[in-house]
């Protein structure tokens, strides 16, 4: 029988903050050798609609690490009232655009644009968002492409701390096409980051506790703030936080925090690995996206 009081494990924290920082530094010097052969940087543009406080904060981010690890980065801005026709005349610009090696259009974008039509207007190869259905179709039966940071990350930040998912039980809670279903799937590939059994519960799942108890390895990517908490895992579990909600907080000089769907508190003292929010899931997002530009790169010199 399971106690209800809270076992005091020593949990280890999962930095994405360090990992990223390693997996970056590989990424510069990859990008030295490739511009040393004479071929120009990598090339990443970001289109971004409106003002939207977190999708700035994140495009911010992606252009930074852009010029830490060596890439050229263009931003493109267009305000919330852009039509959708406009925008998809602007991806089909940087489609064409033989100078550049990959782009992302920052969600979620106005409500008068079809997200969908959108993600289906980026050529394929220059989808470093891996959102595309070609690319989507690909990951799904493991074919080499490019893959949604997020999980991609995920997988790299379990690889960095050395962290077998091989015959585990791996539990996503939340099934959007951009984190919760691509995981579901790169846990499903064979390796030593892969041959879990996976379930994946949602907003619909009864009794979703029985499941996430039954978790070796918990993957939150509901984004409801401290959706999980103690009484809703396994002593030993291994936590991946993937929310980042913004509450607002007048004593933080931004006017708010972060909060990932996890209660930290609550659920950190059960667990044998977790992730911080921030500085876990969210530096591996970016440098994902960093490894797909590169991949771009090179896919160009072909
Ligand atoms: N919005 C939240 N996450 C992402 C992402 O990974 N890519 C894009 N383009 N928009 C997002």
């Amino acid at each position: 029988m399971e106690s209800t009081n809270f076992d005091t494990n020593k949990y280890q924290i999962l930095s994405g903050k360090e990992a990223s920082a390693h997996f970056k530094e590989e990424i510069r010097k990859e990008v030295e050798a490739f511009v040393a052969q004479g071929e120009r940087a990598p090339h990443l543009a970001a289109i971004l609609v409106g003002h939207d406080g977190g999708s700035e904060t994140y495009v911010a981010s992606k252009m930074k690490t852009c010029e830490e690890v060596g890439f050229k980065s263009s931003l493109i801005r267009y305000e919330s009232d852009i039509t959708e026709a406009e925008l998809l005349k602007a991806i089909q610009t940087l489609n064409e655009d033989n100078e550049l090696d990959g782009f992302i259009v920052q969600m979620p974008l106005p409500k008068h644009i079809d997200e969908q039509k959108v993600i289906e207007a980026v050529d394929p190869r220059k989808d470093v968002d891996g959102f595309h259905p070609e690319n989507v179709g690909k990951m799904s039966i493991g074919l080499d492409t490019f893959v949604s940071a997020t999980p991609l990350g995920i997988i790299s930040l379990l690889k960095y701390y050395n962290i077998s998912t091989r015959g585990k039980h791996c539990v996503v809670v939340g099934r959007s096409n951009i984190v919760g279903k691509p995981m579901a799937n790169l846990l499903l590939y064979k390796g030593e980051q892969g041959d879990a059994t996976v379930t994946v519960c949602h907003s619909r799942t009864p009794n979703i506790a029985e499941i996430t108890k039954q978790a070796d390895i918990l993957i939150a990517a509901v984004g409801i703030p401290e959706y999980i908490k103690g009484d809703m895992v396994k002593n030993g579990v291994i936590v991946i936080d993937v929310g980042t909600t913004r509450i607002p907080d007048s004593s933080k000089k931004s006017g708010f925090r972060l909060s990932g769907d996890v209660k930290f508190d609550e659920v950190a003292p059960k667990a044998s690995y977790i992730t911080p929010v921030p500085g876990g899931v969210g530096p591996m997002t970016i440098c994902s996206l960093m490894q797909n530009t590169l991949k771009a790169a090179k896919q160009r010199k072909k």
